[in-house]
Order: structure tokens, then C-alpha cells, then sequence
């Protein structure tokens, strides 16, 4: 079986790029793969956040992903900060990596600029990512288009750690979804969806009441020329909601769009597609909410699954290094 392993920073609940990118393929690969899945809290601590927020998001993040479809008998979902091997193996990283090639991430770039002081841990950031992924002897990483550039420099840290100390660890693959990889802000076509309390009508968090979702949609930007055209790079607005409907009904955007003369019944429809893609989830996430119990039982079962394989793994690699087994 293969080895899967992502990661997903603790926001408390699911936004649909989530979703779509990432956890719907999480939720698959738990019948053919030997999948890890971590809440990678360590992460979020680059971020400004209160300490209480994180503890309740934490968890929050857990019962979502639950709520979408994993799996505790079939996948181990964990927190990253459970598994103290983590921040050891991304400081053995960090003496591999070089500040030339931290320095050219774009999420970096991004998340740093027009701030007057940069955290170190924002710039290091992606080596941990590195970290999370090469532990675990993992095969696929299955994550949305904005992680490509993480991805590739975990390839490149695997890489160069065997060429310097031998044969130690898998150099991993990244996966993207066919359909759904970059889903859109509503408002904003041109970017991401994300997290974002700048755009709240941009984002759909996966718990949105039915009423919301319609409203969200039906007020999304689109453009003046009213033709429905799959065209991502032209039309980037009405694209998004053809991705959108193609994806929650399985089918080819550009085959949807052939379908739609307006605007407004492809609205209609993504809303109403939407909606039901959701339906289950919602379903589930209230009756898991309802015993509050169970994530911490899965969290702790997880974390010690992925203590196993994470310990041996980073043993291999210290002593390749030149590290002493611990006394
Ligand atoms: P994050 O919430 O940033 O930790 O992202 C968790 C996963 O969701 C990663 O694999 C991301 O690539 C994916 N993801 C986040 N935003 C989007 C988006 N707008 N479209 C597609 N995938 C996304
Ligand atoms: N950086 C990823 C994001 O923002 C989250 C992440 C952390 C991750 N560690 C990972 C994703 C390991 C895949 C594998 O979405």
C-alpha cells in the first residue's frame, strides 16, 4: 500500500478550496492507501493567534474532517505538535535547506511583505512542511495547486539529504485533483479562496446553511459578456462555477458549460450542486459535534500511530548525520 501523507492548519472549520482540493481526495485515497493526515498546529503558530483559539480550533478542525469523511479505522489523523519528531527532523531540514531557496517561496513572499517584522518560523515554515511529509516515508502528498512550490522543495531536501548521507528517505510525489486544485474567491476570481475575513461573501465554509451557499453564489463575480465559456485565464469568475458544478457533479467544466445560455440558471444550479455535495457533511459534522468525547479519543490514537513510524524514521536519519542514540 502506499504511503499518503498531508497536512491541514487548524482554521476550525473547512472552506470548499479545502474540500475540493485537498480532503475529498484525503477521504479516497483511505481505501487503496496507508494514509497520515496531520492538524499541523505548529504551523499556525506563525500566524498571530490567541492560545485559546488554537486549542478550540484545533479540535474544531478535527470534527470537520471527520465530518467530511475520515476515518479513524482506515486513516490515522493526528496533531502535528502530538508528534515531538516533527520540529526534530525539520531542524536536521534546516541545515540541509539554504536561505537562497527559502527565500524564493512565494507563500513566503506573500505572507511577509508589507510587514514590519518577520517571524523566523514564517521562513522556515516550509522546511517543517518538509519535515511532515518526509517522516513518514511518504509515497503521495495530495494537496491543492498553492502547495506545488512546498512540494517541490520537499523533493529537493529528500534529494539532497541521500546524496550527502545515503539512502534514507522517500523522495515523495505531490498529487493535484483533475478539477478543483485552485478554487476561486467568489468575489475575487483572481485569487484563492481562502480563510479570509476580507471576503467573507468570497469564501463557502463547508458548515454554510443552505440559505448561504445560494447567496454566496448568487452574488459571485462573474463578467460582462454574459456567454458561459469555460475559460479560466478570459473568464476566470464564471469558470470558477463551472469547476464548481463539474466537480460536485462529476463531470468535465467544459462539458457543463455547453449546457447554460445565462449567468443566472449556472448559478442556480452550482448553488443547488453545491448544497447537495455538502448535505452529508453537514449531517455528519452535527451528530459528531454532539460527542465531544470521540476527537480526543482519535486524536490520541492517531498520534500514537504516527509516534511509531515517525521515532523510526527520524532515528535513521539522525544516525546518518552523526547524532549519538539518545543515552
Ligand atoms: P490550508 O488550509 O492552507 O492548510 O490548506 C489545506 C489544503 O487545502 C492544502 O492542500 C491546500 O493546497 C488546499 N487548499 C487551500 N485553499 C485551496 C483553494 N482555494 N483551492 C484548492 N485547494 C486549496
Ligand atoms: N502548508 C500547507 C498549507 O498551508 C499545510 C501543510 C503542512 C502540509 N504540512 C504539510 C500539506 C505536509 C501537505 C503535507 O496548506
Amino acid at each position: 500500500m502506499p504511503r499518503v501523507l498531508s497536512g491541514i492548519q487548524p482554521s476550525g472549520d473547512l472552506h470548499l478550496g479545502n474540500y475540493l482540493g485537498a480532503i475529498r481526495s484525503w477521504v479516497a485515497n483511505q481505501d487503496t492507501d496507508d494514509c497520515f493526515y496531520a492538524i499541523v498546529d505548529l504551523h499556525a503558530l506563525t500566524l498571530d493567534i490567541e492560545p485559546g483559539d488554537l486549542r478550540s480550533r484545533t479540535a474544531a478542525t478535527a470534527v470537520s474532517l471527520l465530518a467530511a469523511g475520515l476515518d479513524p479505522e482506515r486513516c490515522t489523523l493526528f496533531v502535528q505538535s502530538q508528534v515531538h519528531e516533527h520540529t526534530e527532523m525539520a531542524w536536521l531540514l534546516e541545515c540541509t535547506a539554504t536561505m537562497g531557496e527559502l527565500g524564493r517561496m512565494t507563500q513566503f513572499k506573500d505572507k511577509s511583505e508589507r510587514r514590519a517584522s518577520v517571524r523566523v518560523g514564517l521562513f522556515t515554515y516550509p522546511v517543517l512542511q518538509a519535515a511532515d511529509i518526509l517522516l513518514y516515508d511518504s509515497e503521495l502528498v495530495p494537496v491543492g495547486d498553492d502547495q506545488r512550490q512546498h512540494l517541490e522543495l520537499a523533493r529537493q531536501l529528500a534529494v539532497r539529504f541521500n546524496n550527502r548521507f545515503g539512502p534514507v528517505l522517500v523522495v515523495p510525489e505531490a498529487t493535484f485533483p483533475v478539477v478543483g486544485a485552485r478554487v476561486m474567491d467568489l468575489q475575487h476570481p483572481g485569487q484563492k479562496m481562502s480563510k479570509s475575513v476580507h471576503s467573507p461573501l468570497g469564501t463557502i465554509s463547508i458548515l454554510d446553511p443552505p440559505q448561504d451557499i445560494e447567496r454566496k453564489v448568487r452574488r459571485a463575480v462573474t463578467d460582462n459578456d454574459g456567454e458561459v465559456r469555460y475559460d479560466p485565464r478570459g473568464k476566470p469568475g464564471v469558470s470558477n462555477l463551472l469547476e464548481l458544478l463539474a466537480v460536485s457533479t462529476g463531470q468535465a467544466p467544459d462539458v457543463v458549460a455547453d449546457l447554460y445560455e445565462g449567468y443566472g440558471p449556472l448559478k442556480a444550479d452550482t448553488a443547488e450542486a453545491v448544497i447537495e455535495l455538502l448535505r452529508p457533511l453537514q449531517r455528519r459534522h452535527a451528530s459528531l459535534s454532539a460527542d465531544p468525547g470521540l476527537v480526543a479519543g482519535v486524536l490520541a490514537g492517531g498520534a500514537a500511530k504516527a509516534r511509531q513510524v515517525a521515532g523510526e524514521t527520524y532515528r535513521r536519519a539522525a544516525s546518518a548525520v552523526g547524532l549519538l542514540e539518545p543515552g
